[in-house]
């Protein structure tokens, strides 16, 4: 089928675009979806495939996706005609909604002016301007910061910074902790095994773990496995979440950032601080580590920083980044013929123009509609409204969160939580499952409108109390 043939975009009902309740007009997935389905089944890599027959296996139910076509605010819509309300956004990246003017207008803009960049060599004047503004993040003047496509391009440039910086190829991560799964990232990774172990031969033997302190009971723990790890002397970066995103939406003891923070100092460690998920708003401060009163060494932005283009950032103190230009425990002949001699950490499109300009207009937004304030304030009334309305009876055994990033832990594990994600989608609702797949994650845009919100409230408690064990 030809591209003009598909369904139009989401149509509006009442009023306000991209605000509607959803509409089911096919059970999904519909015969459009199950078609275009089973033409990518054909030349997809196969592992969807099997994660989908995995689940399928698990919830005991048709794991079969939904095909989308378009979106608008806070609505998506399928090859069938649905319409949805979106509770993903992206994996959390879509911070603005589906659409939006200023960055369509930025994108149309910019795609006369310059599309392609030459990154390192030449750089556009949309890179500078953003590079500034995300300089300007940063809580503390002189920073710089390097951009990247991907949260595990930040993640990377974030790891090589610490080991120029302190010669120490050692890091601490935590349990539960997901920053990519490019190489260099995966050695990172806590959160599942799955992730590394097809890959180990290739992953960085310098990790250790600790376990991240998800309440207050688990700090001392949590701390001390850290204090262990840095008596190595070989500890040059500790990497955290400041809220642990896909390992389940744990919410941290302010202290725990702090005790980082402080063991970083003691041990000459770098605190990296991956905000790709938390920052920009979405976890209701730009920066979730500096609203918590630390102030990390770099800090990693992605997300929705693109507004749906490939965009990150690593941002840091000048002083710390000016290890790319004098470098500790590399010899002065290898930093003279190779840091100084070879652009040693680039890409085609590192710095892409369109993408920069982009990240100017999100950056524009999330400040000029004070959207990390509206988070803050939707997601308390949203954790209140969900605790309000899972009773006994929906067997919910937890609801946390920050801002527009909430978990709700279920009983029944992931057979369950799969179980109500799916239910949730056959009524026009999408979420995901995180943590040891027994979490429903919620991370809509931060623009969504209350009564959506409200809807969904009501349309958890409904399901969640008739989705047996
Ligand atoms: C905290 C965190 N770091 C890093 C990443 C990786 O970002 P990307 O998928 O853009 O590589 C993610 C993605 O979910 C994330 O949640």
């Amino acid at each position: 089928m030809a591209l003009s043939e598909l369904p139009p975009p989401i149509d509006e009902e009442s009023g306000e675009p991209g605000a509607e309740l959803p509409l089911i007009r096919a059970l999904p997935p519909g015969s459009m979806s199950k078609a275009w389905l089973a033409r990518l089944a054909g030349v997809d890599a196969p592992w969807t495939e099997a994660r989908r027959e995995r689940r399928a296996a698990i919830s005991g139910l048709d794991e079969s996706p939904i095909v989308l076509v378009s979106a608008k605010g806070s609505n998506l819509a399928d090859l069938d005609g649905n319409r949805y309300v979106d509770l993903i956004a992206c994996f959390g990246a879509a911070l603005l909604g589906h659409g939006s003017t200023r960055v369509a207008r930025t994108i149309e803009m910019q795609s006369e002016r310059l599309i392609f960049g030459l990154g390192d060599v030449y750089p556009s004047d949309s890179k500078i301007a953003l590079t500034e503004r995300l300089a300007r993040l940063f809580p503390e003047p002189g920073a710089r910061a390097m951009l990247g496509l991907s949260g595990a391009d930040a993640m990377d440039a974030a790891m090589k910074t610490a080991l120029l910086a302190t010669g120490r190829p050692g890091i601490v991560a935590f349990e539960g902790g997901y920053h990519g799964l490019a190489t260099g990232p995966l050695a990172l990774n806590g959160l599942r095994p799955e992730y590394r172990t097809p890959f180990a031969a290739h992953i960085s033997k310098h990790v250790r773990f600790a376990p991240y302190a998800k309440r207050a009971a688990d700090l001392d723990a949590s701390l001390s496995a850290v204090n262990d790890a840095v008596k190595s002397g070989e500890i040059g970066a500790i990497v955290v979440e400041p809220i642990l995103g896909r390992g389940g939406v744990h919410v941290p003891p302010r202290e725990f950032l702090s005790g980082l923070r402080e063991i970083a100092d003691r041990s000459g460690a770098l605190l990296i601080a991956d905000e790709i998920w938390t920052g920009l708003g979405r976890s209701g401060a730009i920066l979730r580590s500096v609203e918590d009163g630390v102030v990390p060494d770099l800090v990693c932005l992605g997300k929705g920083l693109g507004g749906g283009l490939p965009m990150s950032a690593c941002i840091g103190r000048g002083s710390v980044l000016e290890a790319w230009r004098n470098p500790k425990g590399v010899s002065p002949e290898l930093a003279e013929g190779g840091l100084h001699g070879e652009a040693i950490h680039t890409a085609t499109h590192f710095g892409n123009p369109l993408a920069c300009a982009c990240a100017i207009a999100v950056l524009d937004s999330v400040f000029g509609q004070k959207l990390a304030v509206r988070a803050q304030e939707e997601g308390d009334n949203l954790l209140k409204m969900l605790r309000e309305a899972c009773g006994p009876e929906t067997k919910v055994k937890d609801i946390r969160g920050k801002g527009l990033m909430i978990g709700i832990e279920v009983e029944g594990g992931s057979p369950r939580a799969l179980g109500l994600v799916r239910d949730l989608l056959m009524t026009g609702w999408l979420v995901l499952t995180g943590g040891a797949g027994d979490v429903i994650t919620v991370t809509p845009p931060l623009t969504i409108p209350r009564k959506l919100l409200e809807g969904f409230v009501e349309r958890f408690a409904q399901l969640a109390s008739v989705r047996e064990l």
